[in-house]
């Protein structure tokens, strides 16, 4: 279903969230600690450019045990759980024809190993279908989105361990059974490769835990654990759910060399293979081989059980799914510049770039250049799950918002999309990160705001929670109106 000039009559427009940035009601109906229920928010004065905060056990105990000043504002989100029909109606009014959401695992099993699932959060769930399906918006869900239960990280220490797999797949197969009537698009692991940037978001483990080993080793054994569940879930879906569509989800960091030095050629391309390893291993169903030597020269060795390459093997996805807010560039000559992009390290910044406020470097173009690569390497249809301007949103006296620099940044992304398209790239949609303002994944922050919709609160939690529009809403509801002609 493609098409030479524009995007097709199928193709899916929609926004993305995560439920532990808007749905708050951590405590309600039933649902247990998640990971993300105890990340803090960090002032600005406090902390660095870095992209995840890390937590370890002590930190752990020292919340559970009420004894922090820290304020968490993943269990407040935006309230979602007590507005999304108001919330939905607002999407629909945008003409979305997909809303991209995660469940998240500590309401349908509190604990993670849980025997039986929680009824209470199902059914929130199965409210939020049959709303979308009035509206006939498409979820898109996403099974893990830095929600792992609490539980599994203090009896197990999360990913590490195996056995962790089982109650994954334990979890899947319990929503595949209960939603097969409401959800045919389904994403496994979100950014499943910040796991090795960040453990303990994205896997539930606390490096602290196992000071015997690297972090890289522990990180890239608890990944081999999620591609085994991501595989296994794959596999279930698709005998559930005979229509369903499955997906992998990479935060895919473009990454260019600096000058045409042959070293900073092969040091870009490195950087490219560290990242694609994840859709690799997803869409071709086997380790890539240049793996072998950064496993060996970083002393890490993954153990894998009889059969997992099977596994493997027999159920690769069915589409590409990423985020892409940024490029990222090396160089082996000069000076290291942490402040430009902030997952690779040694990364400097691009001469010819503007830097979001929060020094993220503003690549439209990239853009087309990782479409264009990803669809060469693996032939798949891809889906840009996660894309837009985290920024500070002035509200004017009569509550106008005037995000010029929002629209300004979202055009231009998806100009570089029709040309990819154009390319012969095979696009299946586009979610828009944040459609309504959210809590920020790096840095819990509320004022860092992605949103259409404007939601009146701060970054400590005060506020009406009063939705309204930015300029964007109009905008963004005109572009979805003209299937991406009219920008
Ligand atoms: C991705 C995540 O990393 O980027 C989202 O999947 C996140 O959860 C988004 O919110 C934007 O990052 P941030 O830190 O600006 O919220």
């Amino acid at each position: 279903s493609k098409t030479i000039n524009g995007f097709n009559e199928h193709f899916l427009w929609g926004g993305a969230t995560a439920a532990n940035q808007v749905e708050g009601a951590f405590d309600e109906d039933g649902k247990g600690l998640s990971t993300a229920d105890m990340v803090p928010f960090i002032p600005k004065e406090k902390r660095g450019l870095g992209f995840a905060i890390d937590v370890n056990s002590q930190y752990i105990q020292d919340v559970l045990a009420e004894k922090t000043n820290d304020i968490y504002p993943k269990r407040f989100g935006i309230n979602f759980y007590h507005t999304y029909k108001e919330d939905i109606a607002l999407f629909a009014e945008l003409g979305f024809k997909v809303f991209r959401l995660s469940i998240n695992w500590s309401r349908i099993f509190p604990n993670g190993d849980d025997e039986q699932p929680n009824e209470a959060g199902l059914q929130f769930y199965e409210n939020v279908f049959k709303e979308l399906k009035k509206y006939n918006i498409e979820p898109l869900v996403t099974l893990s989105h830095y929600e792992t239960p609490l539980g599994l990280t203090l009896k197990y220490n999360g990913w590490y361990n195996r056995k962790v797999i089982q109650y994954f797949t334990r979890y899947a197969e319990t929503v595949f059974n209960r939603y097969k009537d409401y959800v045919k698009y389904w994403l496994t692991f979100n950014e499943i490769n910040v796991i090795t940037h960040s453990p303990y978001t994205g896997g539930g483990i606390l490096i602290d835990q196992i000071p015997e080993k690297n972090s890289d080793q522990i990180a890239y054994q608890a990944v081999h654990h999620q591609f085994v569940a991501s595989a296994l879930a794959t596999k279930l879906a698709h005998e559930i759910i005979p229509d369903a569509k499955v997906g992998c989800m990479l935060a895919r960091m473009q990454t260019y060399p600096v000058t045409n030095h042959p070293d900073d050629i092969i040091k870009a391309q490195e950087q490219n293979d560290l990242n694609l390893f994840f859709t690799d291993v997803h869409a071709k169903g086997q380790y890539p081989d240049y793996m072998n030597r950064y496993f060996a020269e970083n002393d890490i060795i993954v153990e894998k059980a009889d059969g997992d390459d099977e596994i493997l093997k027999n159920h690769p996805v069915d589409f590409i799914s990423f985020s892409y807010y940024m490029s990222i560039s090396v160089t082996t000559h000069g000076e290291n510049d942490e402040t430009a992009g902030n997952l690779v390290k040694g990364a400097v910044k691009n001469q010819y770039l503007e830097s979001s406020d929060w020094g993220w470097q503003i690549d439209p173009k990239g853009l087309r250049v990782t479409l264009r690569d990803f669809y060469n390497r693996y032939g798949k249809p891809l889906f840009i799950v996660e894309n837009g301007l985290g920024a500070y949103d002035h509200v004017e006296e009569d509550g106008s918002i005037h995000d010029h620099y929002r629209i300004d940044y979202l055009k231009k992304h998806i100009e570089q999309m029709k040309e990819a398209v154009k390319d012969g790239v095979d696009l299946m949609g586009y979610t828009a990160w944040g459609p309504i303002d959210l809590v920020s994944f790096s840095t819990s922050e509320m004022s860092k705001r992605y949103g259409f919709i404007y939601v009146d609160q701060d970054d400590y939690g005060n506020g009406t929670l009063k939705r309204s529009k930015k300029d964007s809403f109009s905008w963004y509801q005109n572009v979805i109106a003209t299937n991406g002609e009219d920008l």
